[in-house]
């Protein structure tokens, strides 16, 4: 018999259906037995009574079990009859088929598993995805994505896929490395995010780039950081700051109001707030600027602008920072209109100020981006102030100075960080919550196991060897 889907059986009523899931629950009592069953559309609650052979079958049958369940869809009596999706009707089980066992759970699904150790979820990441909590975060996840998707293609956007296996930048944290085997001794880099490409994206005529990207960074990790996390990453031809505001703007509030209408933005537009405001005002630039910060649905929203472009290295985490400079964000901006002189001479380096956007949401950084430096020379220039040397431009740059030289457009991008807004669009503490495979705090899969040793063929292939004292 075909599958009826669990959501569907209203429609059903009087008919004998085949439904396939799970067992919720099971409760043996005599000559009866109660159970719940589950797909991925909802629960229904099922009976086996007066038919021996069927309670026979049922008797091994634990929660989680997987199951092909035939029955007759009854409306409920009166008195029992409940407010839940399915609390009007029950399966009177006529038949019911194991379709895979399943060993007792280590821990229970059907509550809010995060009172459970991270550390056990984390091993059966499988099983604490069953729950209700994070199957939601996982649908509304993909649907927040597709929202973007079908937003950005009316807006004429197209989604470009970059490389995984790239070259080492400066992005402000470490790269994970990718040894080469053809030319040992030679390392890809994961990419930290698709700046570099996205910016060659313009230069191959691409107005409009967007992309879902994944980005990897060896950083050290805090309660919002991942190893690897995916962006919405976009680039646009012949924009100022303005357009890359509005159109971002316009995004955020439609996801709100289409997705999670239960919440409320607290300003729109949204608020605009200087670096050095935010700074004297909230000591941090992402301020949290909730007029009450119980409620649980209201989103605060607030431009970050006006970063300054260089800081002194001492104040610096990026490890290629070797000059007496080094960038905020991102060496690859423009500067304001009226700082861009002083950019070109390098003069007055720490007045200069960035045309540079960040985006914060309850106190969370959850985007930034600027408009670049199109002109080649102007590119020189920061790499000059940042203290790389005419050859490591070359070597490092050159590549982009290339196709900035070609016939690129002036343009400008941002990059939102996903999980980060999911984690608040859904109420949750922990970016960990909205991923589905996330890594723990100290950067590990608990459940493959990674990272892990390899074998010594894989090392001598790829001409490496670990020194012995390195190993953890
Ligand atoms: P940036 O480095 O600011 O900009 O990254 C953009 C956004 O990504 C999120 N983010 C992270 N989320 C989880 N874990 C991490 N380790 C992590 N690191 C960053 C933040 C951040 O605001 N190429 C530029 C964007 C641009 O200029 O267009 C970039 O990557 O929410």
């Amino acid at each position: 018999m075909q599958r009826i889907y669990i959501k569907d059986l209203k429609e059903h009523i009087g008919k004998e259906v085949t439904i396939k899931g799970w067992v919720d629950t099971v409760r043996h009592q005599g000559k009866m037995a109660f159970f719940d069953f589950r797909d991925t559309t909802g629960k229904i609650q099922g009976v086996v009574f007066g038919k021996p052979e069927v309670l026979e079958k049922t008797k091994e049958m634990r929660d989680e079990f997987v199951v092909e369940v035939s029955g007759i869809v009854n409306e409920r009596p009166e008195k029992s009859r409940t407010e839940a999706q399915n609390g009007s009707i029950e399966l009177e089980v006529t038949n019911i088929e194991v379709l895979n066992k399943a060993e007792t759970p280590v821990f229970d699904t059907k509550e809010d598993t995060r009172k459970i150790s991270e550390e056990v979820r984390l091993k059966n990441r499988y099983l604490d995805l069953r729950s209700e909590r994070m199957q939601k975060n996982l649908i509304n996840r993909h649907k927040v994505i597709k929202f973007i998707r079908d937003f950005l293609d009316k807006e004429n956007f197209i989604e470009v896929e970059t490389p995984m296996l790239t070259k080492s930048t400066p992005e402000g944290a470490r790269d994970y490395l990718v040894p080469s085997r053809l030319y040992p001794g030679r390392f890809f880099a994961l990419p930290q995010s698709p700046q570099q490409y996205k910016q060659l994206l313009m230069a191959s005529g691409v107005e409009k780039y967007f992309q879902i990207a994944r980005c990897m960074r060896d950083e050290d990790m805090r309660g919002d950081r991942q190893p690897e996390f995916t962006q919405l990453d976009m680039e646009m031809a012949f924009v100022k700051e303005e357009d890359v505001l509005q159109l971002n703007e316009k995004l955020l509030i439609e996801i709100v109001e289409k997705l999670y209408p239960e919440k409320r933005i607290q300003q729109v537009p949204f608020p605009r707030i200087t670096y050095k405001e935010s700074m004297e005002k909230h000591g941090n630039d992402r301020p949290d600027i909730r007029e009450d910060k119980e409620d649980k649905n209201l989103l605060a929203f607030c431009w970050v602008v006006d970063f300054p472009f260089f800081e002194k290295t001492a104040n610096s985490d990026d490890p290629q920072a070797k000059g007496e400079w080094t960038f905020t964000h991102n060496p690859f901006s423009l500067a304001k209109t009226e700082d861009i002189e002083k950019l070109k001479n390098g003069e007055e380096i720490g007045s200069i100020t960035a045309a540079q956007y960040d985006i914060a949401l309850n106190g969370s950084e959850i985007g930034g981006g600027s408009i670049r430096a199109h002109d080649p020379e102007i590119l020189k220039s920061i790499l000059g102030i940042l203290g790389h040397s005419e050859e490591k431009i070359e070597e490092n740059f050159g590549h982009m100075l290339k196709a900035l030289g070609s016939g690129t457009p002036p343009h400008g991008g941002i990059a939102w960080g996903l999980d980060r807004l999911l984690t608040i669009l859904q109420g949750e503490e922990s970016i960990r919550e909205v991923i589905a495979f996330p890594k723990t705090r100290e950067a590990r899969d608990l459940l493959m196991e990674a990272p892990a040793e390899v074998s010594s063929e894989q090392l001598n292939e790829l001409g490496i060897t670990i020194k012995k004292d390195s190993k953890k």
